[in-house]
């Protein structure tokens, strides 16, 4: 039985990943920071499996790896713990890179010193190519990250090649173009937007604020995307790889898809706020997943369209169910 760390078990690409790796048999271990309200809503449905255990541990905290990595032998590590929004990294820069930057040269130090032979997957992002106009977005396009957040992205993505060349650790990045599902934090575009609509269409809100709708994103489903994380570490060599949809679309357009589907009129719902809109923004995110396909065998299964409506209609059962 291999035994896998999840860091940020409780966000949403966490738990997608702690219950695939449990399909497959793992023991998992989820860190989890304290906080005083428990948030593990997303795992809830998983905490009582005896495969699966909950430890405190932070991303700031390098005796918290310590006490973990001398109580269990690991044979995967999945760093996705992050503060993961990019308009808030520009509200708490320090905080964001500590945890985002910092976070994984703790962990892999930790690996190379504790248990070198455990495999490490790092949660890199789109969100490292910036205002960068080349596009489609592979392995090989330049970085030029245009928020705090992304800068501490590149930063973790460029010690994790180099623990894996000079130390010669198994350690993998995945380049994820964004990923959404129900379970997507509620300030998260797509979430807000099928939400809101989800509480429109019920009566209980009138008014969307959103802020640039221009921005273009190649939005997948997160499901599909921590296939491509385990993937990633069942391979001989270690590597960076790039997952998306290879198809992009803008915030407008899923804003009008989503209404189409709830059959509300956006014009009457819909306030353009520009406090919401970023000092530096990412106009094009379009990814390139031919590595992934041809080296993982991985490839999306859900499109945009199918993905818009899967978030609607469980927000709609959400806010049915809840009243909220
Ligand atoms: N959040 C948010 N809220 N974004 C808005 C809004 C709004 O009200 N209105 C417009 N947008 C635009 C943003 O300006 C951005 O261009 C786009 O919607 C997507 O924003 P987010 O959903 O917040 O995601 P993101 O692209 O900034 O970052 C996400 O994806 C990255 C991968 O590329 C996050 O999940 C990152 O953690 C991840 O690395």
């Amino acid at each position: 039985m291999k035994t896998a760390l999840i860091t940020g078990v409780t966000g949403q690409s966490g738990s997608y990943l702690a219950e695939l790796l449990l399909e497959k048999g793992y023991h998992v271990i989820g860190l989890k920071r304290r906080t005083s309200l428990l948030a593990t809503d997303r795992i809830d449905h998983i905490r009582d499996n005896s495969d699966f255990q909950l430890v405190y541990g932070a991303m700031n905290d390098v005796g918290s790896f310590y006490r973990i990595f001398k109580e269990h032998k690991f044979n995967e590590v999945y760093n996705l713990a992050a503060q993961s929004h990019v308009r808030v990294s520009f509200e708490v820069p320090e905080e964001t890179v500590d945890a985002v930057a910092m976070g994984p040269l703790r962990l892999l130090e930790c690996i190379k010193t504790m248990q070198p032979d455990c495999r490490y997957y790092q949660a890199s992002s789109s969100e490292m190519f910036g205002d960068n106009p080349e596009h489609p977005q592979s392995e090989t396009t330049r970085l030029m990250p245009a928020s705090p957040y992304a800068c501490a992205k590149v930063f973790a993505h460029g010690i994790t090649r180099n623990y894996r060349e000079g130390y010669k650790l198994h350690a993998s990045s995945g380049i994820l173009f964004n990923h959404e599902s129900p379970r997507r934090g509620e300030t998260f575009v797509t979430r807000k937007i099928t939400l809101a609509a989800a509480r429109i269409k019920l009566g209980l809100q009138d008014k969307l604020s959103l802020g640039n709708l221009n921005a273009k994103r190649d939005w997948g489903y997160a499901r599909d995307y921590v296939e491509a994380m385990w993937l990633m570490l069942q391979q001989d060599e270690s590597d960076d790889y790039v997952i998306s949809t290879g198809e992009t679309h803008s915030v407008r357009e899923f804003l009008e898809e989503v209404f189409q589907l709830a059959q509300l009129d956006v014009q009457k719902h819909l306030i353009i706020d520009k406090r919401l809109e970023r000092p530096h923004e990412v106009p094009l995110l379009l990814g390139d997943p031919t590595k992934a396909k041809l080296k993982l065998g991985w490839e999306p299964k859900t499109k945009f369209k199918e993905l818009a409506k899967i978030m609607y209609e469980a927000d709609l059962e959400y806010v049915r169910k809840l009243k909220i």
